[in-house]
């Protein structure tokens, strides 16, 4: 796909839409808006522009059609695909003034929000009326709900509660052409014709832009007991996952993390209080949830007697706030972590639960095989394995050329598990050259038909999700 670029005149009509300060091309800007947490991947964009109202949006997108510029959506930036890099050049659009949340309809347990609020201030200012907004993505403290949308996020909650998708009603939607839309309703249930609003929640800003949200609330959960379990063999602690399920118990977090995961995380935080034995291999990091304490007492001992059939040690039992909160910090801060340690990769794995010791044997062997070291954690509960591929004394060349087939053996095994190649950061540029492996061409084709329907000149963040 060749585009024009964006000429002074353009960059005058831009400035008439939004207004000059919200029109930026200076260097700081192109650094900043430049990346996202995709590895070290930075691309400029030629103008940053900041709109405020969906109706500037439209504005926007109708030149970009006319004078086919590339025009790529950002929300906090946050994001581990590169769905946000503007690599076509063009327009780089911050949706960071939409930053309202314009109604807590506590009559109906909803909230219409707009995209640049951070997902954190949206579940305190919903949690201060007693109510619940569950989906929370280790970057919750900075990353925007719109970002949340476009990759479909999930996060520990996601286990018990569901990812993002399940909590969307209705969706205000700029299209690449510039026509404003809602998608579906403000309804618990709706069989009115397609599910737009779906299809648009996962889709990496390549359909449209959101530009309002209405979400499901739930009340919220009273009590929560957090334990952290100690594993001698990293692949038991994935084994005992599917059993804490099979035992009667949904947690409302099941994480799993391997020994470098939950080491290198302490000391990211400065923390050494817990002690990690060299024997351990992994840990499983268990919470339930709910309003009546002694449901949750007992769904722990179901836990404690499903772990007795594992080969566990010591089992921290969290005994206040500051100590939960701490275990969750530790846990939150490892993908910052491993960035922090090394060059390094990340692949989003999930394959049904059960499955999950097979990947992760899978994985560290296909590593040995190309000589690669990995660190694993993630939702176990969801059968959703964050794979962080270290670079280490790797070399450049077998970084570059070599890796890239050891990816696809791992996201080839987790096809043949019946799972897929990303359970919550999407596709984006990164794993774009592996979407085969998920799909058929007739899929693959279905798949790209949409997006030319809701794109024709394809002007709407080119180059993600597809080659
Ligand atoms: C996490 C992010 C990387 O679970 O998804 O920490
Ligand atoms: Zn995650």
């Amino acid at each position: 796909m060749t585009f024009n670029i964006v000429t002074p005149t353009i960059i005058n009509q831009l400035v008439e839409i939004v207004g000059e300060q919200y029109v930026l091309f200076d260097d700081a800007a192109f650094k900043k808006y430049g990346h996202d947490e995709t590895e070290d991947y930075l691309f400029y964009p030629e103008v940053v522009v900041l709109p405020r109202t969906p109706q500037e949006i439209s504005a926007i997108l109708k030149i970009c059609n006319q004078e086919n510029i590339p025009l790529t959506p950002r929300g906090a930036g946050t994001g581990l695909s590169g769905g946000a890099l503007p690599i076509n050049k063009g327009i780089l659009l911050s949706m960071e003034r939409f930053n309202s949340i314009l109604e807590i309809d506590e009559r109906n347990l909803q909230a219409t929000v707009e995209p640049g609020v951070i997902t954190q201030i949206f579940q305190e200012a919903v949690q201060e009326k007693g109510l619940f907004y569950p989906p929370d993505p280790a970057s919750k403290g900075s990353c925007f709900i719109g970002g949340n949308l476009a990759e479909n996020s999930g996060g520990p909650k996601a286990v018990k509660y569901g990812v993002t998708s399940d909590y969307v009603l209705n969706l205000e939607v700029v299209l690449p052409t510039g026509e404003i839309i809602w998608t579906g309703a403000n309804t618990l249930k709706n069989s009115t014709g397609y599910n737009l609003t779906q299809l648009l929640v996962g889709s990496e800003g390549t359909l449209g832009i959101i530009t309002k949200a209405v979400f499901k609330l739930l009340p919220y959960p009273k009590y929560n007991l957090l334990m952290l379990v100690p594993f001698y063999a990293a692949d038991e602690a994935c084994a005992a996952v599917s059993e804490i399920f099979k035992a009667g118990v949904i947690p409302s977090g099941l994480e799993f993390m391997e020994r470098d995961a939950l080491l290198w995380g302490s000391e990211y935080i400065n923390d050494n209080s817990i002690s990690i034995p060299d024997n351990i291999q992994a840990h499983l990091l268990i919470e339930v949830d709910g309003n009546d304490k002694e449901v949750l007492y007992k769904e722990c001992e179901t836990i404690y007697q499903v772990l007795e059939n594992f080969e566990c040690d010591e089992i921290l039992f969290a005994e206040d706030a500051a100590q939960k909160d701490k275990l969750w910090k530790i846990r939150r801060v490892v993908g910052e972590a491993v960035k922090a340690k090394s060059i390094y990769k990340e692949e989003d794995t999930v394959v049904p639960r059960a499955e999950l010791p097979i990947l992760l044997n899978g994985v560290k062997s296909i590593g040995e095989k190309y000589g690669f070291k990995s660190v694993c954690y993630g939702h176990a509960g969801d059968g959703n394995l964050h794979v962080n591929i270290i670079k280490d004394n790797m070399s450049d060349e077998a970084w570059e050329n070599k890796l890239p087939e050891g990816i696809r053996e791992i996201f080839e095994l987790c096809v043949q598990l019946k799972g897929t190649l990303s359970g919550e950061h999407g596709i984006g540029y990164v794993q774009k050259s592996y979407m085969d492996i998920a799909f058929s061409e007739v899929a693959l084709n279905l798949q790209k038909a949409i997006k030319s329907n809701f794109d024709p000149k394809g002007i709407l963040n080119p180059g993600k999700m597809f080659v």
